[in-house]
């Protein structure tokens, strides 16, 4: 991926077709209906993904010394200038799954705040936060965006970003039509800016 055109889809759930699935699948609907390209990436792929073992490695080099499932990420964040991740919420933040992923992008911060190395082309990079929760707290998703917003600016995306969330969702039947809908409309938003 290397232009505005095509859009990742990170998923941070380790449930297939659960509820966060099928709003990104929605999402990448909309994408599609604006003429973009929509891939997604799973943590539901990624079965053997550790997490960050603090060896400071990615300091010398801005590489992980892990080999590991976390190259399926490392791969498709490669060139990529938009990125949508969606999430259900655990026990206030994400998964430990997609935390796994976001603490493995400790090799994107090295290259930048250690390094100094900025990653290039990515003028115009923009993300998206798409979120799902079984309850209806008003800080539900405060913890999640706070972490989206600094896993995003290791990847030196912007730190502000568009939102979605979806509150009292359990399994995806819990869905309305209204909801898949604005999931949609705001994939094809989305691609369109
Ligand atoms: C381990 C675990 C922790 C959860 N913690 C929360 C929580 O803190 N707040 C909440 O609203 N929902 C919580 N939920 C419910 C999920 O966010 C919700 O069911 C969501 O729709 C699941 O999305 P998914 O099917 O894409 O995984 C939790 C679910 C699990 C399995």
């Amino acid at each position: 991926m290397s232009d505005l055109s095509k859009v990742l889809g990170v998923h941070f759930s380790p449930k297939r077709q659960g509820s966060s699935w099928v709003l990104l699948e929605e999402f990448g609907q909309g994408v599609r209906e604006a003429g973009a390209d929509f891939e997604i990436v799973s943590v539901i792929d990624a079965k053997n993904l550790q997490g960050c073992q603090e060896c400071g490695s990615c300091n010398a080099d801005g590489q992980c010394a892990i080999d590991d499932d976390m190259n399926i990420f490392y791969r498709a964040f490669e060139g990529v200038k938009r990125l949508v991740v969606s999430t259900p919420i655990f026990f206030y933040d994400v998964p430990s799954q997609g935390k796994a992923v976001i603490d493995r992008s400790q090799a994107y911060w090295a290259r930048r705040y250690v390094l100094g190395r900025n990653r290039e082309g990515l003028e115009g990079a923009q993300g998206f936060l798409l979120g799902v929760g079984a309850t209806r707290g008003k800080d539900l998703f405060m913890p999640v965006t706070l972490s989206i917003k600094y896993f995003f600016d290791a990847l030196a995306f912007p730190k502000i970003f568009d939102t979605l969330f979806f509150r009292k969702i359990e399994t995806p039947a819990a869905l309305t039509q209204e909801q898949r809908f604005a999931a949609r409309s705001a994939g094809l938003a989305f691609a369109k800016a």
